[in-house]
């Protein structure tokens, strides 16, 4: 067996959740079970995308994995330990962990956006000088302009507000970073601005993100791991380019991304087009290209 490969078995998950289960108000009457045996490992490094349609449970497992929300059953490690015992143990712990929540009017509550990102830093004891190096960083990461940081929270449009509540992580630069739909509401080049230095993010300081996200396309592009819920329950965890086969996306029932959905609809009405795992526009231009005889006629035939 090749030495990296034992290497990797052996390392303790940085995030573990295991045969986790919730049910909101268990000791009454009206009581909610949401989430039934969920189970990952999620190493330094990894960039997961949550999937699922409304009502699946991200939001809930998202605030458990934060911290905000006890397991009814089941745990969340961090480093080996249960999450409550890890954020109780080291005051510092608290900072290694940071979350936004699926509306960021719930996060922001200080009068300017300055103030507001600065918060974490405080907290954390840092200097003045340290703080304002982060919150320079963190604007900068979410892709607003400086101009934005002497502004007040409430002249603030939906989508800024979002861009602030992110910075306001940023600036603590935790080691896992759980983000409830980011980019719900942000325009196409701010959500790319955002993920981009995400994943970066990520890749350089071995940290962990969490992203829920409805959008398929997001995850494919970003991420490298991905779990999907139904009804409360996993349905899939793996690589993401596992998810991407289309056989997965098909088995779960999963909308296909539109390149993906066009070579299939082609494929339908009778051309012989191989469509596993395009997800790319480019990938799928190719092929379409292809499909036109741009490809000396050896390989793709019009049926
Ligand atoms: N505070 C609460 N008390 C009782 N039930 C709740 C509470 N919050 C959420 N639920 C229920 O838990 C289930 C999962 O909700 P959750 O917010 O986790 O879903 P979600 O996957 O994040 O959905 P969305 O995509 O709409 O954000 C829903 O059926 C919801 O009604
Ligand atoms: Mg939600």
């Amino acid at each position: 067996m090749p030495m990296n490969k034992i290497k990797t078995q052996d390392k303790t998950p940085a995030l573990e959740v295991e045969d986790l289960s919730f049910t909101y108000n268990p000791d009454f009457n009206y009581k909610n079970p949401v989430l039934f045996g969920i189970s990952f490992k999620l190493f330094p490094g990894d960039f997961l995308g949550v999937v699922g349609e409304s009502g699946s449970g991200k939001s809930t497992l998202v605030r458990i994995m934060s911290g905000l929300l006890k397991a009814t059953s089941g745990a969340v490690l961090v480093k080996g330990m249960e999450i409550s015992r890890f954020l109780k143990k080291d005051k510092s712990n608290r900072f290694k962990i940071s979350a936004t929540f699926q509306s960021p009017e719930d996060q922001l509550f200080l009068e300017t956006v300055y103030k507001d990102i600065a918060f974490g830093p405080y907290n954390m004891g840092l200097s003045h000088e340290e703080t304002k190096k982060r919150v320079i960083n963190a604007i900068n990461f979410v892709g607003l302009d400086k101009s934005f940081l002497d502004q007040g929270i409430f002249e603030l449009s939906g989508g800024e507000k979002r861009k602030v509540a992110i910075a306001g992580i940023i600036a603590i630069g935790p080691e896992i970073l759980i983000l409830d739909e980011p980019t719900a509401g942000l325009d196409y080049n701010s959500s790319q601005i955002i993920l981009s230095n995400m994943k970066k993010y990520c890749k350089t300081r071995g940290s962990i993100f969490v992203l829920v996200s409805h959008n398929l396309k997001e995850i494919a592009k970003y991420t490298n791991k991905a779990l999907v819920l139904r009804n409360g329950k996993q349905v899939f965890f793996g690589n993401t380019s596992e998810l991407l086969k289309l056989s997965t996306l098909e088995k779960l029932k999963l909308p296909l991304p539109d390149p993906a959905d066009i070579l299939v609809q082609l494929k339908k009405i009778g051309y012989n087009v191989e469509v596993n795992d395009i997800f790319s526009t480019k990938e799928a231009s190719e092929k379409v290209y292809e499909l036109l005889g741009h490809n000396d006629g050896k390989n793709v035939k019009l049926l």
